[in-house]
C-alpha cells in the first residue's frame, strides 16, 4: 500500500503580475511505513512539496492521495478532513501555542479531533510520555528547551494518530546531538506504530536515518538512493499488489 502518492504535481506562486512555478511536475510515492528524507536546495520547494502533502495547500495540478483519499486541485475544503483524519505536522518553528503548557498543548490537539474531557487529559499524558516529557507535562513553551520543544510538536502531531507524519526541518534549531535523538523518537513511533514519515533536512546525520533519500531540484522529486530496507519494502508492496 502506498500511503501518500504526488503525481505532476505543481505550484505555481503568484507575486505581483508574475507567476513563479516552484513546482514543475513533482512525482513521489512514498509505500506506507516508510522513512523518506527530503533535502534540496534554500528556495527548491521543499516547504512548499511538504505543504501540499500535508493538505496545508493546494497544488495548482496534479494529483495527490493520502492513505487512500485524492486530493483535488482547488477543493480547499477537502483538506482540513483529510488532514485532520491522517496527517500530523511537525514544524521548524515547533508552532506551540506559548499560553498553554506542554500537555494542554497535546490536549488540545485531542480536542480538535472530537475528544474532550477526561478522555483528552488521559490521551495527552500517555503521548507526553511517549514523547519522554512526563515531567515537564506542566511547563510552558517558553520554559523548554528546543529539543523539548520539538517533543512536545511530536507528542501534538501524533496526537490524530496519523498514518502520515510530515516534518518540514524538524531539527534545524536543534543542536546535531538533540536534532538526533528527535530522530530516534521518530523512529520508535515508526517502529511501533508503523507511522509513515517525510521530513526535510539539511543535517547529515538525520538523513542517515532515513530508509530512502529523495531531492527537490528545479521543480522535480529526483531520487537519490534506495537503501535495503527500502528495497525490501517494495518488494514486499509490489507482491502484495500483485495478490491484490
Ligand atoms: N505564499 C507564497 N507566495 C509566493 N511565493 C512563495 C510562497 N511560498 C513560497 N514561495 C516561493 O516558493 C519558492 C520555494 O519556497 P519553499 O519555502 O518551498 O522553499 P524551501 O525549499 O522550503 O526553502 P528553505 O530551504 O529555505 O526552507 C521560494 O522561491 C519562495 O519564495
Ligand atoms: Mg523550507
Amino acid at each position: 500500500m502506498f500511503s501518500v502518492i504526488a503525481e505532476d504535481v505543481t505550484k505555481v506562486f503568484r507575486e505581483g503580475r508574475e507567476d513563479v512555478p516552484v513546482l514543475k511536475g513533482a512525482s513521489l510515492s512514498i509505500a506506507s511505513g516508510e522513512i523518506v528524507s527530503l533535502e534540496g536546495p534554500s528556495g527548491s520547494g521543499k516547504t512548499t512539496f511538504l505543504s501540499i502533502l500535508g493538505c496545508l495547500l493546494t497544488p495548482t495540478s496534479g494529483r495527490v492521495s493520502i492513505a487512500g483519499e485524492t486530493i483535488e486541485a482547488k477543493r480547499p475544503a477537502q483538506l482540513q478532513t483529510i488532514r485532520r483524519r491522517h496527517i500530523g505536522f511537525v514544524f521548524q518553528q515547533f508552532n506551540l501555542f506559548p499560553a498553554l503548557s506542554a500537555l494542554e498543548n497535546v490536549e488540545y490537539a485531542l480536542n480538535l479531533k472530537g475528544v474532550s474531557g477526561k478522555a483528552a487529559r488521559e490521551q495527552a499524558e500517555a503521548l507526553v510520555e511517549r514523547v519522554g516529557l512526563a515531567d515537564r507535562a506542566r511547563f510552558l513553551p517558553r520554559d523548554l528547551s528546543g529539543g523539548q520543544k520539538q517533543r512536545v510538536a511530536i507528542a501534538r502531531a501524533l496526537a490524530a494518530d496519523p498514518s502520515v507524519l510530515l516534518a518540514d526541518e524538524p531539527t534545524a534549531n536543534l543542536d546535531s546531538r538533540t536534532g538526533a535523538g528527535i530522530l530516534e523518537l521518530m523512529k520508535e513511533v515508526n517502529r511501533s506504530s508503523g507511522t509513515t514519515f517525510v521530513f526535510s533536512t539539511h543535517d547529515k546525520k538525520v538523513i542517515a536515518k532515513a530508509d530512502r533519500l529523495v531531492r527537490i531540484e528545479d521543480g522535480h522529486v529526483r531520487r537519490l538512493g534506495v537503501r535495503a530496507a527500502d528495497r525490501w519494502v517494495m518488494v514486499k508492496e509490489r507482491r502484495r499488489a500483485e495478490r491484490a
